[in-house]
């Protein structure tokens, strides 16, 4: 079977590219292991799909290259999708910072997409293992537990590491290696972090706890909350982070973001409230217990002397902790590093050493935050491939 385009995957990215390159006439066939396309999809944002974010820029992304999203992200805006969500009816609604999700459930999207690649008049194969993958001069040949398929251009589509419960392989990088394309060391990102023994002796009772802190790695800071697990700390704020985080180093918190500690104990100086009672004004009791243990035995705040006061306002202000490792790309929502953007035109998502040769989506090394900013890669560069494919 011969088409125009093979894409492999039937994620966010495949299925978009292939209603893109359908619309300009080309034949487009999505090759997807999963028995069902767009899994991912469906889990995503509690059910819900985060489909994107109402504002975008390459600063949203981790990348070898920082600059190398920007111009698929110009070229295909979230108010390119969001108009696309429109004109089929889904309804949506802004939950926080700007993130839209399906007012009723992330199912729309991928009915919303299949309903695109239809109208191209896209095919799509499922239970479709990829058996190999070779270029001869004129095509690409895919073998397949289906057959063999052959087509002028490939998109690989087949997403990272992360979730390898909905179908997550490496193919993606497996085949940039069989064409001698770098890739950027791969790692869970999104994702909650662990403590180590010792510190989950200490922390593992506030298991439940939340608070909003303004977690910083380096020049990176997100103000959101965290939450303390039984292994860990999970959390926006933390799964922002972690894609910032090194192994192994710390990372800090400021748990009176936006207030002042210093002014606020000094107010209280002559005051014969317990540390404890004070600080349970501000954070959750059981950490402020927690607190109390490790940094400053509570007493009245009356006897604290302006250097103590100095020293716990310096740590509330920035509380450090060390982790030694993630949970792993079974809790990852992402996977940072992937196909290196040295290898692929920024423009077109083709590969610069290997003609008609595509990468698209997160098997690229472009990784986002949180909050809708990993559909709108998706969606941005298979768009910017579904122009050229
Ligand atoms: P994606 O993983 O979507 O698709 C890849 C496809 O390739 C899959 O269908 C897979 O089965 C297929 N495949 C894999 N190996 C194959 C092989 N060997 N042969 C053939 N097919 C193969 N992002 C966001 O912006 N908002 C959100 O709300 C969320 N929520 C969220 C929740 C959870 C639990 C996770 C795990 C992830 C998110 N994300 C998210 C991230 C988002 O899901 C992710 O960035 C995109 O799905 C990436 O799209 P791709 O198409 O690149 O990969």
């Amino acid at each position: 079977m011969k088409t125009d385009v093979i894409i492999i995957g039937g994620g966010a990215a495949g299925l978009f590219c292939a209603a893109e390159a359908g619309k300009r006439g080309r034949s487009a066939l999505v090759l997807e292991r999963a028995e069902k396309v767009g899994k991912k999809i469906l889990i995503s944002g509690g059910g819900r799909c985060n489909f994107t974010n109402r504002e975008v820029s390459a600063a949203n992304y981790v990348s070898n290259n920082p600059h190398f999203a920007k111009s698929a992200l110009a070229r295909y805006t979230p108010q390119d999708f969001i108009k696309l969500v429109e004109k089929h009816g889904i309804e949506y609604y802004e939950k926080k910072l700007g993130q839209l999700f399906c007012r009723d459930t992330s199912r729309r999207i991928i009915e919303m997409l299949l309903g695109e690649c239809a109208a191209g008049g896209a095919q799509i194969k499922t239970n479709c293992e990829i058996k190999s993958v070779r270029k001869t001069d004129q095509s690409f040949v895919v073998e397949t537990n289906l057959g063999s398929f052959e087509s002028e251009s490939l998109v690989v589509a087949c997403g990272g590491l992360s979730f390898p419960k909905v179908g997550a392989t490496d193919l993606g990088y497996r085949i940039a290696r069989q064409f001698d394309l770098k890739i950027e060391k791969t790692r869970p990102a999104l994702v909650p972090l662990v403590f180590n023994d010792n510190r989950l002796k200490e922390f593992g009772k506030l298991a439940g706890v939340s608070l909003e802190t303004t977690a910083s790695f380096g020049d990176a800071a997100f103000r959101e909350n965290i939450l303390f697990t039984h292994r860990g700390l999970s959390g926006p704020a933390i799964l922002q982070i972690s894609n910032y985080w090194q192994p192994k180093e710390q990372i800090s918190f400021d748990l009176l973001a936006g207030k002042n500690a210093f002014e606020l104990l000094g107010e209280s100086r002559n005051s014969r409230q317990e540390l404890v009672n004070f600080l349970s004004q501000h954070l959750p009791a059981r950490f402020a217990e927690k607190f109390c243990a490790e940094f400053a035995p509570s007493k009245p705040l009356n006897q604290f002397s302006p250097k103590e006061i100095e020293r716990l306002a310096g740590v509330l202000h920035d509380w450090r902790l060390r982790f030694d490792e993630t949970e792993g790309y079974h809790k990852a929502e992402v996977t940072l590093g992937g196909v290196s953007t040295d290898e692929l035109s920024s423009k077109t998502m083709e590969a610069k050493r290997v003609g008609n040769l595509y990468f698209i989506g997160e098997v690229v090394d472009v990784t986002g935050w949180l909050g809708g900013y990993n559909f709108q890669w998706a969606w941005a560069s298979a768009f910017a491939a579904g122009q050229y494919v």
